[in-house]
């Protein structure tokens, strides 16, 4: 039987950076993964939804051409089946790029279902499929599934494929007149914003009083009123009852509601995958579902490590990389633990959000000091030159007593690529004083922040 120095259970984010990153470092590594490299980030989520809004932007743009002094003669429509043949032809280029990298670092990949049978003196008995493998060390990765509650007519309608997840709607080759999205987070959100944009009459029902979760209160508003003009409709405090064969019925002020819709998105969150997978031979300690782990990626069995959607922690596909990072460091014996409280995120709507660390709310929950800067994009001249729609603003937070940024929230073009920028500013505590002697291009959005700075 062939021993490995370390496996990696799951090919996504977490274990495929997990597996190039150790076999780099010389590290006798295997990774198992039972459907694609890349898991779902690469092939039904992160990615593929990229390449989807990118098309309701181009859209977009054409709708509005006549903004920018362009004309476009006669209707714009959009040719969904090739949306999602571009879409796969993304896909298999960055899967493809994943196996590459895996093999150039020596990493053996097995293509088929693992399952650790136990251990004994040697390391953990794994089965890749038919073959045995021993791994001195093992790192969990995975990931997370949709969560499917037990509401009425669910899982029948899921078979019907009335219901989508991720997974499916990501496939849709026909445009659906009416769409309704249970679950106003990241995912819906998303969906909510591609299909309204592409012609579809979209409904949110969202459990609790306000859409994007724990988003700043006031971009999560802005968010909401962009997506109402682009025709979405949301009923918010509204708990879905039921699923019947042509729509969905929910509860709202005491009053029973039902819309009627050709497709429906479950989108209500993602629960850690734990089962299958002989993790119980293990005795790895669970909670609420999800691996339990440390600072290092550790569970509480010795040389068994948890990264990624597995741990429940963070679902972010940007967290499991650095999870992995760390796990494969601690497995080296070189110093470096997570660090949760600065990792950005980005929701990728038109327009798109990114935010970074404390909200005004959530630091004063903490008991901080904090000052609050909120400033209009309109402060950015690239913003005002490319923008027909004019809403977006940058709230910052910073804490008094130490006079450095602990948070940062954007609502406007490019705020994806540039929050990083916020990250990093959090992240060395560099003083306010610092920042603004910092010399930022010109113009461009991410001014904003330097404009932002200046304010305080
Ligand atoms: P989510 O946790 O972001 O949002 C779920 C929403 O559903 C919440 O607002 C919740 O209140 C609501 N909800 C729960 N039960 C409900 C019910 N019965 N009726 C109505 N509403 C209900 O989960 P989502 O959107 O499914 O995303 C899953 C994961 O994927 C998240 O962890 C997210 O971070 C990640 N993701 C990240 C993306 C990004 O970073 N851009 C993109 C897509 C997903």
């Amino acid at each position: 039987m062939e021993i490995f120095d370390l496996v990696v259970i799951g090919g996504g984010p977490g274990g495929y950076l997990a597996a190039e990153r150790a076999g780099h470092a010389g590290l006798k590594t295997a990774v198992i993964e039972k459907r694609e490299f890349g898991g779902v980030c690469l092939n039904e989520g992160c990615v593929p939804s990229k390449t989807f809004l990118n098309s309701a932007k181009v859209f977009d743009y054409a709708n509005h051409a006549e903004n920018y002094g362009v004309k476009v003669d006669g209707k714009t429509s959009i040719d969904q089946k090739f949306v999602v043949e571009r879409k796969n032809g993304v896909v298999k280029m960055l899967v493809n790029g994943v196996k590459a990298t895996l093999k150039r670092n020596k990493v053996k990949t097995f293509s088929a279902e693992a399952f650790i049978e136990g251990k004994d003196a040697e390391g953990f008995a794994i089965k890749a499929g038919d073959e045995k493998i021993i791994a001195k060390r093992l790192i969990i990765a995975t990931g997370s599934m949709p969560v499917v509650p037990p509401i009425p007519g669910l899982k029948e309608n899921i078979a019907t494929g009335l219901v989508l997840t991720n997974r499916e709607i990501l496939d849709l080759t026909e445009i659906p007149k009416t769409l309704t999205v249970i679950g106003g987070g990241v995912i819906g959100l998303e969906m909510a914003s591609y299909f309204s944009s592409v012609g579809t009459k979209v409904t949110v029902v969202e459990m609790l009083g306000k859409i994007a979760g724990p988003t700043e209160a006031e971009i999560s508003s802005i968010l909401q009123k962009s997506l109402e003009k682009k025709g979405v409709i949301f009923n918010l405090g509204a708990k879905v009852t039921a699923i019947e064969a042509d729509g969905v019925v929910y509860e709202k002020d005491g009053k029973t509601e039902k819309i009627v819709s050709e497709k429906i998105l479950l989108s209500i969150g993602r629960r850690a995958v734990t089962q299958g997978f002989g993790l119980e031979n293990l005795s790895v300690n669970l909670e609420r579902g999800a691996i339990v782990t440390d600072d290092q990626m550790r569970t509480n069995i010795a040389n068994v490590y948890a990264v990624g959607d597995v741990n429940g922690k963070v679902m972010l596909a940007h967290t499991a990389y650095r999870e992995a990072e760390v796990a494969v460091n601690t497995i080296l014996g070189k110093k470096d633990a997570m660090r949760y409280n600065v990792i950005p995120s980005v929701i990728y709507t038109n327009p798109e959000v990114g935010s970074v660390g404390e909200t005004e709310e959530s630091a004063k929950a903490k008991g901080l000091d904090v000052k609050c800067v909120n400033i209009p994009l309109t402060y950015s001249g690239r913003y005002i030159a490319e923008n027909s729609d004019l809403n977006g603003i940058c709230k910052l937070v910073i804490n008094k007593k130490t006079n450095t940024l602990i948070g940062a929230h954007v609502i406007g073009s490019y705020s994806g690529e540039y929050i990083v920028a916020v990250s990093a500013m959090i992240d060395l505590e560099v003083d306010i004083e610092n920042i603004k002697k910092l010399v930022f291009p010109h113009p461009t959005v991410c001014e904003i922040v330097r404009e932002a700075i200046f304010q305080i």
